[in-house]
């Protein structure tokens, strides 16, 4: 598929890549991407549609994408992530173009480091997948401010997403931007590249309404502007019943298999398959069991689907201050198939690799018909049959078979066979005769994640752990150092003003946060009236978001938390003149919602102090300086620079303090498994790993209730169903990328709000140490196995092939030892395994045999194998639990 120029190229990368060393390999593979800046990597291919699909290159496809957002990982992590959406059965790369990441200064663009786009999209075409930009250039994605830059704001006159002048002058510059950059680069499927679909917009359905016939109008402006720009593939608008006939409407949901484009010559499209949903600061952790989402993958092909994205596949981190609000954590996991670390999880991600595979042998009778034949089987069963034609033959024929009942299963009886459907489910047969896959069997391996110690960053640890490791300390500098950030005023950049100012007019977001600063002045008289009446004076605010710490005569003395809500703070004054200090911090700007441009941040309505004996004191109607940012901030205290901060040792009791920054030196951990700082000893506020920033963290912890002892993956989904984590921190973990570290000397800066220990951070390592599978006979055999024969021989029968256990390490890891191995009844589930009552004796043998000391292992599901059947009549199960280790830790050699 590539051109022959690019060839040569590509051997010549090879050639270079055969170091096993997966890091090796990423880093060769970027330099031949971006050695050829103008490289094809398709021979050129036209991109249309009809009502079935999408057409490419004359051929109606079925296509499966996966979400991966460029600027929520490294350019270092991208190509493993692509290959592994790749080997997951992905056809597409989708990701949003994220307008203030590439213009956080108006006309200044930015395509460097995580925001190098084009060295996506290329390591996209390189391993031959298509790619589908979504450029909005409103984006919403949990992202700050809907991925708008916040300069916009101070355009004079303009109202966002609507038919306003100013705006569409801005909207249009920049999605031109990107789609001249894209052809620059002979990105565009024309070209030979991959880029197969733009999206403009985003689900601007949903709001439409509120801005009347503007709003339409607005609609045909950004149409007709999209169209015009001359990009040579189909563009989609989602969730936009009333796109223009040139342009796809799309859907976006848990479920999309009722959907129905606006015209018959339109195919159906599903841009985001939510397969879990982000998380809130202090919320439970979003779970989408895989046995629904592989539902409503395949209810969605078997309704007449031919296009569907995950949203996310890898969702990744929002570094620095990209977050969105209100209120979003820094991990964008959204446990997705990989995790935010890059690691795979399973069985999320192997479930849906064997969907993806059934769907794949279906899709040449799916392409074929133009529409399915629809067969009801029962009350709540129903098949859907694809043929090329009435009469066309077996092998050209594949069917789906559902059962849509939440919680019984049916048997069914299609085409004079028999078949059982379980609750809540399809089946798939490519061939209208064999079942290859049931959404709700799931024969994929379960993979345990372990966080593992690695290294303290200060000696605060026991003295027998203290002796192991004390060695591998002394290259690192054991001390923390310490320096107090000034509350209020910290430099000469304030002003004052009479009143309250919006704070985002003062900000320009370059800074969570914005300090107010006043004083107030306290009679005598005042002191006694609080007294005789045993009142308190009170810090009112009508609205205000996210949060707010008031601050008097330097002491931190409440603070309020919200999405705009009352503030009503009881202060204590001396008599006097007092100092009174509003700090107002943004925690990510709203993502989503209408007249986003109006919505600000930091105060609204009145603001008073109440309960003084002469009335309320209007402090809208005072004087007040104002100071943006920290000083921190502003010397770039993180920063590997030399700078200005003048840092003291910092001792065990000068702890916990309030607003206050931290720094030590940390070594890296060996190896290659993803790292994380564990910073769950500390209270709120940012952390800057060599100048890199990782984020926000907050240690707030969720409800203890809500979560269910076990997830019914039964019924239709939502985002409160089968949570996790009740009870604790929401996140403590944060994601280091490995290339951001070097071996040694790593300087970690911190900003604390409200006080923790920062004596207890820990670097962690994540890897997957414990695999667990549960195959059955009742089970299908693989579906990569009928990829091979299937096409050749439509009348293979299921007799002939057996189930499978297929276990494997990730990268760089080996089985070590079989922890618990029973084929027969076995009991339980992942580390909570137990015999039944039928067991067959050699099943640890036979286990250990076929896997240890190896990546990955296939164990057939079959009496034989296991030395005969060790109880008839009886459908035998397999139950395995793996312990995987590094294979540099071993004597084994990886195989
Ligand atoms: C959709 C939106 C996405 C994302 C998602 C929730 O409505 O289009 O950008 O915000 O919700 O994760």
């Amino acid at each position: 598929m590539h051109s022959k120029k690019n060839n040569r190229a590509l051997l010549q990368c090879l050639a270079l890549s055969v170091y096993p060393m997966m890091m090796m390999m990423m880093m060769i593979h970027l330099s031949c991407v971006s050695s050829s800046s103008a490289s094809t990597f398709f021979k050129p291919f036209n991109v249309s549609y009809d009502h079935r699909a999408i057409i490419i290159d004359g051929n109606r496809r079925m296509l499966i994408s996966a979400g991966i957002h460029y600027p929520r990982a490294t350019p270092e992590m991208w190509p493993d992530l692509i290959a592994k959406s790749k080997e997951g059965g992905a056809d597409v790369i989708e990701t949003y173009v994220f307008w203030n990441a590439h213009e956080s200064i108006r006309g200044q663009y930015n395509f460097k480091g995580k925001n190098d786009i084009v060295k996506f999209v290329k390591l996209v075409g390189s391993s031959g997948l298509y790619l589908h930009l979504r450029i909005g250039p409103y984006v919403c994605a949990e992202w700050n401010f809907g991925g708008f830059p916040v300069w916009l704001r101070d355009i004079p006159g303009i109202e966002f997403r609507t038919n306003n002048a100013p705006f569409k002058e801005e909207m249009q510059r920049f999605v031109k931007k990107i789609v001249d950059l894209m052809r620059e680069e002979m990105l565009f499927s024309w070209q030979g590249g991959p880029i197969i679909m733009l999206q403009i917009e985003n689900e601007y359905g949903n709001m439409e309404s509120s801005y009347g016939q503007q709003g339409k109008d607005y609609v045909k402006w950004a149409a007709s502007m999209a169209l015009g720009l001359g990009a040579g593939v189909p563009w989609v608008m989602c969730k936009q019943t009333d796109a223009p006939e040139n342009i796809i409407d799309a859907c976006n949901g848990y479920y999309c298999d009722g959907y129905k484009p606006n015209s018959y010559n339109k195919p159906t499209l599903w841009t985001e398959n939510w397969d879990g949903w982000y998380t809130t600061w202090g919320g439970r952790l979003p779970h989408r069991p895989v046995e629904d989402l592989a539902f409503a993958v395949a209810r969605f092909f078997q309704r007449g689907g031919s296009f569907m994205n995950y949203y996310m596949y890898f969702g990744g981190t929002n570094f620095g201050r990209t977050s969105g609000g209100p209120f979003y954590i820094t991990s964008y996991d959204y446990d997705a198939p990989i995790d935010e670390y890059g690691l795979l999880s399973e069985p999320k991600w192997g479930h849906l690799k064997d969907l993806h595979a059934a769907i794949k042998l279906c899709e040449p009778a799916l392409v074929a018909a133009d529409s399915a034949q629809y067969i009801k089987l029962g009350q709540n069963q129903e098949a859907h049959v694809y043929r090329a034609n009435r009469y066309g033959s077996q092998s050209n024929c594949s069917a789906f078979l559902a059962n849509i009942d939440e919680h019984t299963a049916a048997s069914v009886t299609f085409l004079g066979q028999s078949y059982t459907l379980p609750p809540w489910s399809v089946s798939i047969l490519p061939d209208c005769r064999n079942t290859v896959f049931n959404t709700a069997k799931v024969s994929s391996q379960t993979s345990i994640k372990t966080v593992e110690f690695s290294l303290p960053l200060s000696p605060n640890i026991s003295v027998p752990q203290q002796s192991m490791i004390e060695s591998k300390l002394s290259s690192t500098s054991k001390s923390w150092m310490t320096v107090k950030e000034p509350i209020g005023v910290w430099s000469e950049n304030n002003f004052t003003v009479q009143g309250i100012l919006e704070h985002l007019n003062v900000t320009k977001d370059y800074s969570d946060y914005l300090w107010h600063i006043t004083q107030i002045y306290v009679s005598d008289d005042d002191i006694s009236f609080w007294k005789t009446n045993e009142v308190r004076p009170t810090v009112t605010i009508d609205s205000m978001r996210d949060v707010l710490r008031v601050f008097i005569n330097g002491q931190l003395t409440g603070s309020v938390i919200g999405h705009w809500v009352k503030v009503v703070q009881p202060v204590q004054f001396q008599s006097g003149y007092n100092d009174l200090i509003l700090l107002s911090q943004t925690v990510g700007l709203q993502n989503y919602g209408t007249f986003l441009e109006k919505d600000g941040a930091g105060f609204r309505g009145q603001v008073k102090l109440t309960g003084f004996k002469n009335g309320d004191i209007d402090l809208s109607k005072i004087l007040w300086t104002y100071q943006v940012g920290l000083k921190g901030e502003f010397q770039q205290i993180y920063s590997i620079e030399e700078n200005e901060a003048e840092w003291t040792d910092l001792t065990r009791d000068g702890i916990p303090s309030t607003f206050t920054w931290y720094k030590t030196y940390f070594d890296a951990p060996d190896g290659i498994d993803p790292v994380a700082l564990d910073l769950g000893s500390m209270g709120k506020g940012q952390a800057w790993v060599n100048g890199h920033h990782i984020g926000r963290y907050w240690t707030v912890v969720a409800p203890k209730g809500g979560c269910q002892d076990t997830c019914d993956y039964r019924g239709a989904y939502n985002s409160d169903k089968c949570t996790t984590n009740c009870g604790n921190p929401t996140q403590t973990w944060y994601h280091v990328p490995r290339s951001w570290l070097q071996a040694s000397n790593n300087l970690l800066v911190i900003f604390e709000e409200t006080g923790g220990n920062p004596f207890e951070i820990s670097v962690k390592l994540r890897s997957t140490r414990i695999v667990c599978e549960q195959v059955s006979e009742s089970h299908y055999p693989p579906v990569r196995k009928w990829s091979n024969s299937y096409s050749v021989d439509g009348k293979l029968s299921i007799n002939k092939m057996a189930p499978e256990m297929h276990l494997h390490c990730q990268d760089g890891y080996i089985i070590s030892s079989i922890e618990f191995a029973s084929y027969g009844t076995p009991q339980g589930r992942c580390q909570k395994f137990s015999r039944g009552n039928c067991h067959a004796p050699m099943s640890l043998s036979v286990v250990s045999e076929a896997c240890q000391g190896k990546s990955s292992c296939s164990i057939g599901i079959t009496n034989a194998v296991f030395g005969g059947d060790p109880c008839r009549g009886i459908v035998k199960t397999l139950a395995v639990e793996a312990r995987c280790i590094p294979s540099s830790n071993t004597g084994f050699s990886q195989i």
